[in-house]
């Protein structure tokens, strides 16, 4: 049984009233994402323990509760849109402009790729729970993949954006955000990248 199913048979058994979200049930939505004993998970994904009688449900850390399990995630789609999360096209490409399968950016680009805004990396770091002001991870991580891709026109101002105020230097490298990611990203390795290119042209990157 998921952590899901408990839920939706505590609502439908003992209380209607339950606040709590889910969409798709198989990982692409993030909307279910909450705290099983104090780890950040999709609660579609995660089985209950076998092993315990109780375990401790909590909503998202770091937002504002609006009922239950229900948080209200305005700030952590703030900061996404603060590092502008879509490729702006290059004049000068002749579409369709693509990445071939085997150019040194695409290793940058695609295990970062799979990204569902489930927010469960910002609900595990304690900058931005307790900054308003720090990008975040998934948003940090966004960055990357776009400054990374050299079909984007818009890499020096999102690399100028997530080094400055609120960027990158915020982040203390707990991990926390890379060990709970429900799609095995990390962020922190994203953040790692960004720090670097802006020391040094991402062209002399190497890779890691
Ligand atoms: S980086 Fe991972 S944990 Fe963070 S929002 Fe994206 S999928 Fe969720
Ligand atoms: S319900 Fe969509 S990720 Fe869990």
């Amino acid at each position: 049984m998921m952590v899901l199913d408990l839920l939706l048979a505590i609502q439908r058994e003992h209380d209607a009233a339950l606040g709590f979200r889910f969409s798709c049930r198989v990982a692409m939505c993030g909307t279910c994402t909450l705290r099983l004993d104090g780890r950040s998970v999709l609660a579609c994904q995660t089985p209950v323990p076998r092993d315990r009688d109780t375990v401790r449900l909590d909503p998202v850390a770091g937002l504002p509760v609006l009922r239950d399990l229900v948080v209200d995630t305005t700030a952590f789609w703030e900061e996404w849109a603060r590092v502008t999360p879509y490729l702006v096209p290059r004049d000068d490409l002749t579409e369709p402009a693509v990445i071939r399968p085997d150019a040194k950016e695409r290793q940058l680009i695609d295990p970062a790729l799979d990204c569902i805004g489930c927010g469960a990396c910002y609900s595990s770091c304690a900058v931005s729970a307790g900054s308003r002001d720090f990008i975040g991870p998934a948003a940090l991580n966004r960055a990357m993949v776009l400054v990374a891709d050299s079909r984007d026109a818009a890499g020096e101002e999102r690399l100028a954006a997530v080094t400055g105020e609120g960027g990158v230097d915020r982040c203390h490298y707990v991990y926390g955000c890379s060990a709970q990611c429900p799609k095995g990203l990390d962020p922190a390795q994203a953040i790692r990248r960004l720090r670097r290119w802006r020391l040094r042209p991402r062209s002399s990157d190497d890779g890691r």
